[in-house]
């Protein structure tokens, strides 16, 4: 399903002018990776795709529909939005009972919703936890629950909101899992992050925000080389990528594969001259 932003604006009460005029086209199954400072206008941006927020100017729309014309209850069976913060969003007693809460309000029968509530605790490793209480899990797990009710919904747009900030590595895998199953499963997966790696390693498109307005949008490998415009908004390319950039590797590298790749391409180049 295609989103398509144009000329957005959005002031909040009170004033602060968090986005300058975005335009952004999003097609489906895109992955794509929202980087930028604290502050860009990341969050404000995604909050407008279900409708949290609604343009001071310009529009948003979500396949054939305007978010100014659909009520956020409606939106949500369009765009799937895991908050930054799960204890913004888990609210039911038992883990069942919060992944089950989103495709019950979207009417599914309860054999669909069984199914779909065990899909998604599957994919999230939360099988076996059905019955615990979400707040006497571990944050990490929380983050897990609070992914589950999303993709239980089964929008054809997932929206993440920083979720590997206070991740360990299993649950950073975890994650990139299931970004990886949805993107195999047709549907468009957007997210914020400051990991660098994560977002080079995961996403092939990367949008970069300063200031409320969009600075570079590209694929990855592109973007990730654009070392000056970055430090503006304070992103730093993975330490492998600058360091291939600062040993004039020919054309930039994401990850450890892609430079060992060049560095042996290099080396045997050198050897037959
Ligand atoms: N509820 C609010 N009321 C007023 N101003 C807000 C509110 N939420 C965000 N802002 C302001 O809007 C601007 C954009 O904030 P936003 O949260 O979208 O940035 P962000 O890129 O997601 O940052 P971070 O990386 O810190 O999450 C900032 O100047 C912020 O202070
Ligand atoms: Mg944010």
């Amino acid at each position: 399903m295609r989103i398509e932003i144009q000329d957005l604006h959005f002031s909040y009460p009170g004033g602060v002018e968090a986005l300058k005029g975005v335009s952004l086209v999003v097609n489906t199954g895109e992955k794509v990776a929202i980087v930028g400072q604290n502050g860009a206008g990341k969050t404000t941006l995604v909050k407008h795709l279900n409708g949290l927020l609604l343009p001071t100017k310009g529009t948003v729309r979500i396949g054939d529909w305007d978010t100014k014309d659909y009520p956020v209850a409606r939106l949500s069976s369009r765009v799937g939005y895991v908050f930054q913060n799960p204890d913004e969003q888990l609210f039911n007693k038992t883990v069942y009972q919060e992944v089950a809460f989103g495709p019950r309000n979207l009417g599914y029968p309860a054999e669909k919703v069984a199914e779909l509530v065990k899909n998604a605790m599957a994919l999230t490793e939360l099988t076996g936890k059905e019955n615990v209480n979400p707040y006497d899990l571990m944050p990490t797990w929380r983050k897990m629950v609070a992914m589950a009710s999303i993709l239980a919904m089964d929008t054809p747009i997932v929206v993440l909101d920083e979720p590997t900030t206070g991740q360990d590595a299993a649950s950073i895998e975890r994650i990139a899992h299931c970004v990886q199953v949805l993107h195999q499963q047709g549907k468009t997966v957007i997210t914020i992050t400051h990991d660098v790696d994560f977002c080079a390693e995961n996403f092939e498109r990367i949008i970069v925000m300063g200031g409320g307005r969009i600075l570079l949008d590209g694929p990855a490998i592109e973007v990730l080389a654009q070392e000056e415009i970055l430090a503006t908004t304070y992103v730093e390319p993975p330490q492998l990528t600058r360091l291939g950039n600062r040993l004039d590797f020919p054309h930039p590298v994401r990850n450890e594969e892609e430079f060992l790749d060049m560095y042996r391409q290099l080396h045997r180049q050198r050897d037959r001259a």
